[in-house]
């Protein structure tokens, strides 16, 4: 497997992390993961552009121009023949010796490590929906930027995996948020529901296009947020990512969600996000 080190592609065993990486210490540095079909990236330049947003609401400094990145990950996919996959990058701020939480006044040199991992896509998820459970969302106010800070979700995500389940919704008492690595939606009366893009969520790329595909099919989009009540009587459920495309939720703490199968217009709504996809990147292949 190679993995990108800044500009060098490498064997993975072969990369090196220096100990006194602020990214490694603090968790000072942003991600993002991108999808690729048929060897292609989907919404590249959104996850790009959001990295660069990302870096910035922190003051950090991307160290590549957008065109070489672009070549240094087409080049990551490649040299891992990667077909249907996932890309994951992260820029630190740097390293600086000794620890500080202090950033020093001159820039530090940001640190970018990527890898590649083929998988295909799961129809089982996308058919048959998972299980959810509810966490209190104990995260910052600040999950608009996607930091390697994932204390917050991991302990969340783990719960939920001890549980049984495959995601936790997260809530602010009674608001609902998002998923601890996901978006969170419901329908309700016909109109698609979720939280509005602001400091308590990650606004998603795959939100984003659920949004717009929603909108061109003629589902009303309201961005207003929903509560655990509304969660509970809701019509249908379901999650979004990068990695899961659109997931139907069928059970919340051990109670079914309507009969417990995917939704109508959760089906139509990914069946809009596939063909988004499809003119992208072509014929999809499933597993
Ligand atoms: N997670 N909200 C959170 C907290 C997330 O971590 C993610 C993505 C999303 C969905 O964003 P997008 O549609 O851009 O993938 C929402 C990624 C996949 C991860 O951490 O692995």
């Amino acid at each position: 497997m190679k993995v990108l080190v800044n500009n060098q592609l490498i064997e993975r065993v072969e990369a090196k992390i220096d100990i006194e990486d602020r990214g490694y210490q603090f968790g000072d540095g942003v991600y993002e993961v991108v999808r690729a079909y048929n060897g292609q990236f989907f919404t590249y330049e959104e996850h790009i552009d959001r990295l660069y947003a990302s870096a910035n609401k922190i003051d950090l400094v991307i160290p590549f121009e957008k065109a070489e990145l672009r070549e240094l990950l087409e080049g990551l996919l490649k040299a891992n023949n990667i077909g249907t996959g996932n890309v994951y990058l992260q820029v630190t701020r740097g390293i600086q010796s000794p620890r500080n939480h202090v950033v020093p006044e001159l820039p530090l040199e940001g640190v970018l490590t990527a890898s590649a991992s083929e998988v295909p896509r799961d129809t089982t998820l996308f058919e048959q929906g998972r299980k959810a459970i509810l966490e209190e969302d104990v995260r910052w106010l600040r999950c608009d930027i996607k930091s390697l800070n994932l204390l917050g979700n991991t302990m969340a995500k783990n719960k939920a995996h001890q549980a049984g389940a495959f995601e936790a919704i997260l809530h602010r008492g009674e608001e609902v948020t998002e998923g601890s690595a996901t978006n969170a939606y419901i329908i309700k009366d016909g109109t698609l529901m979720t939280h509005a893009a602001d400091n308590l969520i990650l606004s998603g790329i795959t939100r984003q296009v659920i949004l717009q595909v929603a909108r061109d099919i003629g589902v009303p989009v309201a961005e207003t947020g929903f509560t655990l009540t509304d969660l509970a009587t809701a019509d249908e459920v379901f999650i979004s990512s990068t990695t899961i495309e659109v997931t139907p939720i069928i059970e919340i703490d051990g109670k079914q969600v309507r009969d417990g199968k995917r939704g109508p217009i959760t089906k139509k709504i990914h069946d809009a996000f596939t063909a988004e996809v499809l003119k992208q990147c072509g014929e999809l292949a499933f597993s």
